[in-house]
This record gives C-alpha cells, sequence and structure tokens, in this order.
C-alpha cells in the first residue's frame, strides 16, 4: 500500500487551507441563524469553550494520526489502529463521500445567487419575491442538479491539479480575500441605524440564555464546524512536514475558524435588526432576508456580490478538503492517478448530489425518519457519523496509539507537562463522553 509523499509547500499554505475547511457555509449560513435559533450568546459561549478544549485536542490528534500514519485516512488508522480502526477509517471516507454531495448542491445556490447578483437580479423591495426565486430554484429538480454539477466542477478543477498547486494555493489567495470582504461588509452592516441591538443580540450574556439544548447545538456545531471526523484533517496531517509544529497550529486553525463564524454573525445580525427583519429565520436567512436587506440600503446591489462572493469562497475551500479525503482514499487504496480519480468521484457525487436535490421538489414526499433525503443525510452525517469518527479518532489517539500521539505533539517543540496532560485527559474521557453526548441527543 503506497504511502503518501507530497507535503504542503508552507506552514501557512497548510493552517489556511486547514482554516479554509473549517471555515464555510456551516460558519456563514448555519452559525448564525443557529446563534438566532439559540439565542445569541447562550449558544455562542459554549461554542467559544468547546472549541478551544475539545475541538482543539481532536483537530490535534487528527493531525498527528495522519502525520503518523502518512497515507489516506483509510490507511492512517489502519496502520496506528489495526483492522477495526480501519473500518472506522473506510468510515470517514464515505462520510466525507456523502457529505461532499449534498454539501455541493448548496455551493451550487451559492454559484446560482453570484451569477443572479453579478446580473442586477436578487434586488427587489417585496421579500416574497425572493422566497419565490429561492422556492423556485430549490424546488426545481434539474435546475437544482444543474447548480450542483457547477459547484462541483469547481471543486474538482482545483483538487485534480494538487494539494500544492490547487488546494493550497486556492486557500492562500481566497481565504485572505474572504477575511477582507467580510469585514467590508461587517462596517457597512454595523453602520446602518439600528444595528446595536444586533450585536447586543449576539453577545449580551444572561444565564437565562443558556438552555441545554443551546449548549448541546453548541457540542454538535464545534464538530461541524472544525470538519472533525471526516477524516479531512486526518489526510491534511499526512501532508505535514516533521518541522511543523502541531498543536500551535491547530490553535491557528481553531482561532480563524472561530474568528470567522464571529465575523459572519457581526455581518449579518446586526443588519438583519436594522432592518427589523426576525434573526430566528432560519435557512433562509442567508439566501432571502440578506438579498432583501442588501435591496433596501444604498449600494446594496454591490454588498450583495461581496457577500455571495464571501458565501462561494467559504464554500469552495471546504468542498475540497471533502474531496481530498476520497482522492487521497483512490490514490492509496486503488492506485489511481489523482485525474481518473477526481472524475471518477465528480461522476458518482454528481449522481448522489442529485438525489438531494431532487429531495426538495419532486421526492420532497420521500421521507426517511420525517426528513426529506438532503435532510436525513446532513442529520444522519452531523449527528451521527463525524461524531462516530470523532469518538474513533479520541480513542485511537487517545488510547491505542497514544506514545505516537505524545511524540507528534512534541516533535517540534517540547510542551508542558501540563499541556500534555490536559491532551491526553481529553482524548480519553472528555471527547470520548461528550460526543457520545452528541450522538445520544442527536438520536
Ligand atoms: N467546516 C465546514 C463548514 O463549517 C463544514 C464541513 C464539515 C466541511 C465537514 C467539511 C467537512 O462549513
Amino acid at each position: 500500500m503506497a504511502t503518501t509523499a507530497t507535503t504542503w509547500g508552507s506552514r501557512i499554505g497548510f493552517i489556511l487551507a486547514g482554516a479554509g475547511s473549517a471555515i464555510g457555509l456551516g460558519s456563514i449560513w448555519k452559525f448564525p441563524f443557529w446563534a438566532g435559533i439559540n439565542g445569541g450568546s447562550g449558544f455562542i459561549i459554549p461554542y467559544i469553550i468547546f472549541t478551544f478544549t475539545i475541538g482543539i485536542t481532536l483537530l490535534i490528534a487528527e493531525l498527528v494520526v495522519g502525520r503518523a500514519g502518512r497515507g489516506s485516512a483509510l490507511h492512517a488508522l489502519k496502520h496506528l489502529g489495526g483492522p477495526v480502526f480501519s473500518v472506522m477509517g473506510g468510515i470517514a471516507v464515505l462520510t466525507s463521500f456523502v457529505i461532499l454531495s449534498y454539501y455541493s448542491v448548496v455551493g451550487g445556490w451559492c454559484v446560482k445567487y453570484l451569477f443572479d447578483s453579478l446580473c442586477g437580479e436578487l434586488v427587489t423591495n417585496d421579500p416574497k419575491v425572493l422566497q419565490a426565486t429561492f422556492g423556485a430554484l430549490v424546488g426545481d429538480g434539474l435546475t437544482n442538479s444543474l447548480w450542483h454539477f457547477s459547484f462541483l466542477t469547481l471543486t474538482c478543477g482545483v483538487v485534480a491539479l494538487g494539494v500544492v498547486n490547487g488546494i493550497e494555493r486556492l486557500s492562500k489567495y481566497l481565504l485572505p480575500t474572504l477575511f477582507i470582504l467580510m469585514i467590508v461588509i461587517m462596517i457597512r452592516s454595523l453602520s446602518l441605524p439600528g444595528a446595536m441591538e444586533g450585536v447586543k443580540f449576539l453577545f449580551d450574556f444572561s444565564f437565562d440564555k443558556l438552555t441545554w439544548m443551546s449548549v448541546l447545538n453548541a457540542m454538535g456545531f464545534t464538530f461541524f464546524s472544525l470538519s472533525l471526523g471526516c477524516g479531512i484533517m486526518v489526510t491534511y496531517g499526512a501532508y505535514l512536514k516533521d518541522s511543523t509544529d502541531i498543536p500551535n497550529s491547530s490553535l491557528w486553525i481553531a482561532y480563524l475558524a472561530i474568528q470567522t463564524a464571529l465575523l459572519a454573525g457581526l455581518m449579518i445580525m446586526p443588519a438583519v435588526f436594522a432592518m427589523g427583519q426576525d434573526p430566528n429565520a432560519g435557512p433562509g436567512l442567508v439566501f432571502v432576508t440578506i438579498p432583501f436587506i442588501f435591496s433596501q440600503i444604498p449600494f446594496g446591489w454591490c454588498f450583495m456580490i461581496l457577500f455571495n462572493v464571501c458565501l462561494l469562497v467559504a464554500a469552495l475551500t471546504s468542498s475540497v478538503s471533502l474531496l481530498e479525503v476520497c482522492i487521497a482514499y483512490l490514490q492509496n487504496e486503488w492506485h489511481m492517478k489523482r485525474i481518473s480519480a477526481s472524475i471518477l468521484c465528480y461522476v458518482g457525487l454528481a449522481l448522489l448530489g442529485c438525489v438531494s436535490a431532487l429531495s426538495f421538489g419532486v421526492w420532497s414526499e420521500v421521507k426517511i425518519f420525517d426528513r426529506i433525503i438532503f435532510d436525513f443525510l446532513d442529520w444522519f452525517c452531523s449527528n451521527i457519523m463525524m461524531p462516530l469518527g470523532g469518538l474513533s479518532i479520541a480513542l485511537l489517539a487517545g488510547w491505542k496509539a497514544w506514545n505516537s500521539t505524545y511524540i507528534q505533539v512534541n516533535l517540534v517543540r517540547k510542551y508542558s507537562a501540563s499541556a500534555n496532560s490536559f491532551i491526553k485527559f481529553s482524548l480519553r474521557f472528555l471527547a470520548p463522553l461528550l460526543v457520545l453526548v452528541v450522538i445520544a441527543t442527536g438520536v
């Protein structure tokens, strides 16, 4: 079985690629509406705490397993953990594939919205028109599938170029651009009269906002937002040089992920409150409420374009990471060339994604556990498969291969005994316990 010889071009390139995976539609689309539904700070504070405790230790664990295993997620888990863990590695690859199939449908909406905003459409005084535009897009299986193909083409094109020339280069240019655009939109949003209500909503803390449900949701979101449990960071870890300090790089990735989610909140909520819109609007917040808000403000069309660029960039830097998990697997286990692996994945993902795309329209009657197919896949992957993947990584890195974990963590710089004990304790007890709670509540 071949192991990988590819390495990242630079440490910063790797951090941006890792952060690019973490920063996705989850940060920009899911975070503001989840914060909205869960009462703002009652969600944000636990999310930050979870990210800097179990989130970061699991991130370290995945990267460490990847670098020690040097290969696809399946290869790395098998190498360190034997046959049982190799099954978990295989499941992680499958999870990435399935997530990408439906993630790409939402990515397709981003391409379409960017296209429409460039053509000056979406500017209207009537929110019902925007609701209808969105409804027509998702409800029409053919249109929905075609946009999904367009996004998939972009994703496969980047990954086919390779780790350094494709993924790393994309993240190095687009992520800093994303931060700048988000800051510009945030300033515009904060400058609207009444915007401070939105800031208060996000950050004003009182204990009655902290509910059991908001804490659990924050825990699930931590997983999703750091792209944990589906082999991404294991795969990215395999491309790390021995001279890269994993804990330090992980801190950077977690920090950038949180910063972007907060920026997204500050870009959206102040505008929502200033324009008297509903912060609990759910998934439609980004595709209906935001275009409506931008339609109302001077030069809003310009901000609408910038906003849609942000969405697309975020979606793309995450989707390439999901695809890389599958490509590394096909290269390692089936000795395929990158190009052929990309084409094969394109075909498979295009077909599977159509199932999700159709589930909003003609197949909306098909329900699994009371959910349409798209929602079921999202629920199943986020609440069951990703946490299970996280659990197996915690058990592998914390128990079975702790010696290797310890060596990898301290390879570049010797961390203090208390830092090492914290990582060990978190991987052995804290992370498995919290993951089980996420799975139990998800079910
Ligand atoms: N972290 C990504 C986001 O926040 C989502 C994602 C999950 C990407 C799992 C890859 C894997 O959008």
